[in-house]
């Protein structure tokens, strides 16, 4: 089968779920991840003959079934880095990159001094494997419930050639056993947590509704913020006194995250807009802050 001609099919079958320029795009990735034929390639040699077309045919097919293509490759770029996905991780976002430029622009100003870091909510591993391998001085643990998602990443700890420390724990039963019972303290902690409300399904679109993990997207309506309060009890014990969280945020809850942060008493809290001026990562620093348990 000619090159040209698989592009229009795919053209003529994707044409009423995508606009060209993403058909365009994901035959151009395709094409590459199958073949090694490259965009130039593709323009210079439209008749080049495919051989064996069934692999990309199949890709096509689960396209037209809106399947991410990062899931039909298996792979995806993360802050210029390799990543592996499958189903059991969130594919990672443009905005969760936004946030680990904040922490790393927060952090190379004490570059020399070793630091630990905690992400939690790890899922493909792609914050804390970022940041370990832009702070050389950092010692990142990395802790998610998911025994199949701490899989992916420790393979991506691997591809990246990162140091990460994984653990395999939920943050909402305080036991805690392997951080706590050992005093680990961190000067930085960072999550993207499940904040997506139930009574926002219908805004989401069905290509990650029917295929990303609800595990790592979902809350309840009646307790949106968690994920949160959890994790600042947990900081309350296991952050250091001038350490930083930093949290990326559903756009919707701004206004609460930083009444939040306010009530555990943190200070020089900060709302981050992203570059479409959504309210998408918050920031706050231990002075003094306290438990609101009981
Ligand atoms: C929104 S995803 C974020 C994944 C990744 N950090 C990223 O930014 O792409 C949330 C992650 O939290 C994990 N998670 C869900 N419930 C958890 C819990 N109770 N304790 C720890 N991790 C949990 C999910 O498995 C998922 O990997």
């Amino acid at each position: 089968m000619r090159l040209k001609d698989i592009k229009n099919t795919f053209q003529n079958q994707l044409n009423s779920i995508y606009s060209k320029e993403e058909i365009d795009n994901f035959f151009f990735m395709l094409t590459e991840f199958y073949f090694g034929v490259d965009r130039l390639k593709l323009a210079l040699e439209p008749d080049v003959n495919i051989a064996n077309p069934e692999a990309i045919l199949y890709a096509l097919k689960l396209l037209k079934e809106e399947k991410p293509i990062q899931y039909i490759i298996g792979e995806t770029e993360f802050y210029g880095l390799p990543f592996k996905v499958n189903k059991n991780v969130l594919i990672p976002r443009p905005e969760t990159e936004e946030l680990v430029d904040w922490i790393l622009n927060e952090s190379k100003t004490n570059n020399q001094q070793s630091i630990t870091v905690l992400d939690i909510g790890t899922g493909s591993g792609c914050i804390a494997i970022s940041l370990a391998k832009n702070l050389p001085n950092a010692k990142v643990y990395a802790l998610d419930v998911s025994n199949e998602a701490l899989k992916v990443a420790k393979e991506n700890a691997e591809l990246n050639n990162a140091e990460v420390n994984f653990i395999e724990d939920n943050i909402l039963n305080p036991s805690q056993k392997k951080l706590v019972s050992e005093s680990y303290k961190f000067d930085i902690i960072v999550s993207n947590p499940p904040y997506v409300r139930k009574q926002e399904k219908q805004l989401m679109k069905a290509n990650v509704l029917n295929n990303e993990p609800h595990l790592a997207l979902f809350v309840s309506d009646d307790n949106p913020l968690l994920f949160y309060k959890a994790i600042c009890e947990f900081s309350n014990k296991n952050l250091n006194k001038g350490g930083k969280l930093f949290f990326e945020i559903n756009e919707y809850l701004g206004k609460d995250m930083t009444q939040l942060l306010k009530d555990y008493n943190f200070k020089n809290i900060e709302l981050k807009q992203d570059i479409f001026n959504k309210d998408r990562m918050v920031r706050g620093e231990h002075d003094n802050i306290k438990s609101l348990l009981n």
